[in-house]
């Protein structure tokens, strides 16, 4: 067989997420140029995996019985004989999402997955699962590449940088590209394909400093600025107000993140940090994200298998036409395959990607992405403003990482105590202290 002709297996880690079908769907529409033998699901959760699974095994059957479908919470079945694992868990599920948000709200602080104390207390919670798949992973098939999706994304790549320097995973967001698909749309062009770009920053914490058509190399900044002062990365009506509300707010929030800082375009979740006295006013302690979730997405996807199941046919299933966020991590996967070298973005050691920042720290720049990996883009420097912002933030993320490895409570006290979401070390305390009985079965405990 050439190397053209090469088939994958895949196996998705965390098969029951609500994301899962949408993979299946964007594999299937890519098989054409990343073409598979083998998909598996691996889950901790049998029953959950089992919903999206069965719904899965109809899909697969109808839309491309060629390929061999299983699921399984069996890691050495799971991550045998697989050239990419794709990580999508989230540890504690939504049960725990739910009380990153909540307990940090009790007090006034900012209350989301990935950003402030609640992040934190999602990326400690990732580390050590995280670090177990990959081990089985390099056990298993020591070939294989994972790209790992699964938050708090910062903290799971520095965690990954200093216990598993060597191991073949590369932490990723959709956050830029779909962010870029918007901008696309803006200037009348299709994707994020269509535009080259100069981003630098941290995950969920950066900053575009150029955007281009990539055939012309027009520069479309000035054309972004215009809208983005008017309407933030808002486009119009295509998200659904009620079920993505929330969204639907940030995309019209990076207005207010613009016109305090234009130099530069701002990632949506900078909202968080620029202005948290505005997201806790804005925000219902009792009824957050998650609650949205579980109304919505959640019950959607568990809905539209169950209805698979019973009919028995997958024909006309919701997912076909919302696959952008899955088809971004097959794009992955088919660069790497392929050694293509085209620009995605990955969380990675910066070496000099951003000049003016430490070597050794993380960060989220545009990486080209072929067989032996990533190679970062250099970004130039970052402004004093952002520097001195990501400096902080990643201090954070590195006392993360510090309180898992010493198993230190005051590392993770100084990780909220820092951060810009936190106004008081006190109040730091607080959340920290509330946070552990919940965290219990997930964290190494904190003495
Ligand atoms: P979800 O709760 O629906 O699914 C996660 C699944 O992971 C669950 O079925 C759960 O049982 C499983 N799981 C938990 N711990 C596990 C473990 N140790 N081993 C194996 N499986 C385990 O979550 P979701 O909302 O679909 O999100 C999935 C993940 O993707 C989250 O981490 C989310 O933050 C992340 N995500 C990241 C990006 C990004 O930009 N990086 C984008 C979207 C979602
Ligand atoms: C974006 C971010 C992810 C995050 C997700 C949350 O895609 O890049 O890192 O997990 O949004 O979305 P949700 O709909 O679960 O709140
Ligand atoms: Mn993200």
């Amino acid at each position: 067989m050439s190397a053209t002709d090469k088939r994958y297996s895949v196996v998705i880690a965390g098969g029951g997420s609500t994301f899962t079908p949408g993979f299946v769907l964007s594999l299937i529409a890519n098989e054409d140029r990343f073409p598979l033998r083998k998909l598996k699901f691996y889950d901790n959760d049998e029953e959950r995996q089992k919903k999206i699974g069965d719904a899965c095994a109809i899909i697969m059957k109808e839309r491309a019985p060629q390929i061999e479908f299983s699921y399984t919470t069996d890691p050495e079945e799971a991550f045998t004989d697989v050239d990419f694992v794709m990580g999508s868990i989230r540890v504690g599920k939504y049960h725990m999402r739910e009380l990153d948000e909540k307990i940090p709200l009790r007090y006034g602080v900012n209350g989301q997955e990935t950003t402030g104390p609640g992040g934190m207390a999602y990326g400690l919670r990732s580390i050590p699962a995280i670090i177990e798949i990959i081990d089985w992973m390099e056990k298993y098939s020591p070939n294989a590449w994972m790209i790992n999706y699964s938050n708090t994304i910062a903290i799971v790549a520095e965690a990954c940088r200093r216990l598993r320097p060597h191991a073949k995973v590369i932490n990723i967001c959709d956050m830029p590209v779909a962010l870029m698909t918007r901008m696309a749309q803006i200037c009348g062009l299709n994707d994020y394909h269509d535009l080259d770009v100069n981003y630098y920053g941290l995950n969920h914490f950066g900053w575009w400093k150029e955007v281009r058509d990539k055939k012309t190399g027009q520069d479309l900044m000035p054309k972004l600025r215009d809208h983005i002062a008017q309407n933030g990365y808002w486009i119009g009506g295509q998200f659904d107000q009620e079920t993505e509300k929330s969204w639907a707010e940030t995309y019209k929030k990076a207005k207010d993140c613009y016109a305090l800082d234009p130099e530069a375009l701002p990632n949506t979740y900078l909202q968080y940090y620029y202005f948290p006295q505005y997201e806790v006013a804005n925000a219902d302690p009792h009824h957050t994200r998650t609650d949205e979730i579980r109304e919505y997405r959640q019950k959607i996807v568990f809905d539209e298998c169950a209805r698979i199941v019973q009919a028995g046919t997958a024909k006309g299933n919701i997912w076909e036409a919302s696959i952008e966020h899955s088809n971004y991590i097959v794009d992955i996967c088919h660069a790497i395959a392929y050694n293509t070298h085209e620009k995605f973005f990955a969380n990675i050691p910066n070496n000099g990607a951003i000049a003016n920042i430490d070597p050794d720290s993380v960060v989220e720049v545009p990486c080209w992405f072929g067989a032996d990996g990533v190679q970062p883009m250099a970004t130039g420097n970052a402004g004093e403003f952002e520097r001195g912002m990501m400096m902080e933030q990643q201090t954070c993320e590195k006392l993360v990482v510090d309180a898992y490895e010493q198993h230190s409570y005051n590392k993770m006290w100084q990780a909220f105590a820092l951060n810009k979401t936190v106004p008081d070390a006190a109040i730091a305390k607080k959340i920290l202290d509330d946070m552990i009985p919940v965290n219990k079965p997930y964290w190494p405990e904190l003495k």
